[in-house]
């Protein structure tokens, strides 16, 4: 792909992970996942992050520099914005081909160049506020933006163009072609395909990390940002506002518990006596005029699901009760839940059992570590009877109650 350009001087460096891999070998990304590099070039030439060891995508990512007329032997500055090896697992190769070239990182990241790359001289640590001068009028302002997404990242704020480069922040999964970079390169319907995946991306990559997300836009509010240059997904010059506003909602979700006109059913269901309770409990949000997401364990990645589990507030666990205890597909969404800091959602559990339950005093447990707003569970043996589903259809109506009644604001 040919580099695209942002500004004059200004270039997006862009590889595409394939539909095929795991981000962070674990999450699913069926459309793909961009890593953006970037360069500044004025008198002297700076890379802001690197790339991947995956694959070709190190020779892509310098057959793209070629193409801008850059050689290695030119580049002054490589600026390191976060240490995750998406963003330099080339970094060591790099570094040992081209020793001249000055790193400019957070004072965390120095030990971090040690640990993953050998790499120890020619580091530059930076505070907010510093600047690096490329000339013709470039000028690279820092900002340390700790924990979004690890504790060493900063931002990059390029003063004559107002691109702010913004590490994993406003970031989304999604393949992006170079030619259509841009948020107005692409029509409305592809940039909410995008939108859903910066929403994935969120609760795969982001979520636990939210209050830094509130305080990292708080402190950026200041800046005069024409361009948002994020390390995935699209580039924001149209409309900045809309990836900021979206992402404010994102880490909102962390105090608000999420939307609470939403509610996701997360089920799994051995032989068919829990899945024949749903349609009542699809009636019962319908009558409610709520939004339901459905996803099935283990069926579907637990990745796809976590997103609508963030935005929203209510949750509905249909399971059977499996050897005395939860139906494990489920009892790992939840640990992902709470390895997510998910928390304060509105849950109402229901499920068959064979013999005897079991489920429940899982449930309760798991209820409690999430800190969730657990409604009376609904269970019952082998298949639900009418009444048990009257009884099911008035817990939903009751978690829904909840949901309206409650304002959850708590850190
Ligand atoms: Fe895109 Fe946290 O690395």
């Amino acid at each position: 792909m040919n580099a695209a350009k942002l500004t004059d001087g200004i270039y997006k460096v862009g590889v595409n992970l394939p539909a095929t891999k795991l981000f962070e070998g674990l999450w699913p990304i069926p459309k793909g996942a961009s890593i953006n590099g970037f360069v500044v070039q004025g008198d002297s030439i700076a890379l802001i992050d690197l790339v991947q060891d995956f694959q070709t995508l190190p020779e892509e990512y310098q057959q793209e520099l070629t193409e801008l007329g850059i050689e290695q032997s030119k580049v002054s500055y490589l600026i390191v914005n976060h240490m995750e090896p998406d963003h330099t697992g080339w970094l060591g190769k790099f570094i040992k081909k081209n020793p001249h070239v000055k790193i400019y990182c957070t004072s965390k990241t120095v030990p971090m160049l040690a640990s993953f790359y050998d790499v120890a001289d020619n580091i530059v640590p930076i505070k907010t506020g510093d600047t690096l001068d490329l000339g013709q009028g470039k000028v690279l302002e820092f900002f340390e933006t700790p924990n979004v997404h690890w504790p060493e990242t900063m931002m990059v704020f390029e003063r004559s163009s107002g691109i702010l480069f913004s590490c994993d922040a406003f970031g989304s999964y999604g393949a992006v072609d170079n030619a259509k970079s841009f948020d107005d390169s692409v029509d409305e319907d592809k940039l909410k395909e995008y939108e859903n995946e910066a929403l994935r991306y969120y609760s795969n990559i982001v979520a636990a990390f939210s209050p830094f997300v509130t305080r990292a836009i708080k402190q950026l509010e200041s800046l005069p940002i024409k361009m948002i240059a994020p390390s995935h997904g699209l580039i924001w010059r149209k409309d900045i506002s809309r990836i900021i506003e979206l992402y404010r909602t994102f880490a909102e979700y962390a105090t608000t518990a999420g939307d609470k006109n939403s509610i996701t059913l997360v089920w799994g269901s051995m032989y068919g006596n829990t899945e024949k309770a749903l349609d009542a409990v699809r009636e019962a949000v319908k009558e409610a005029n709520i939004t339901l997401y459905e996803h099935r364990a283990p069926d579907e990645e637990i990745g796809m699901a976590l997103s609508d589990i963030w935005r929203s507030k209510g949750i509905i666990l249909a399971m059977p009760t499996y050897e005395y205890q939860m139906f494990p597909p489920i009892a790992h969404v939840l640990d992902d839940c709470n390895r997510k800091k998910m928390f304060h959602k509105h849950c109402l559990r229901i499920g068959s059992f064979g013999w005897v339950g079991g489920a429940e005093k899982e449930v309760k447990v798991w209820g409690e570590r999430l800190k969730w707003n657990m409604q009376p569970s609904i269970e019952w043996a082998g298949t639900p009877s009418e009444v048990e589903l009257q009884k099911i259809k008035e817990g939903v109506r009751a978690l829904i109650a909840s949901m309206h009644a409650t304002q959850t604001i708590e850190a």
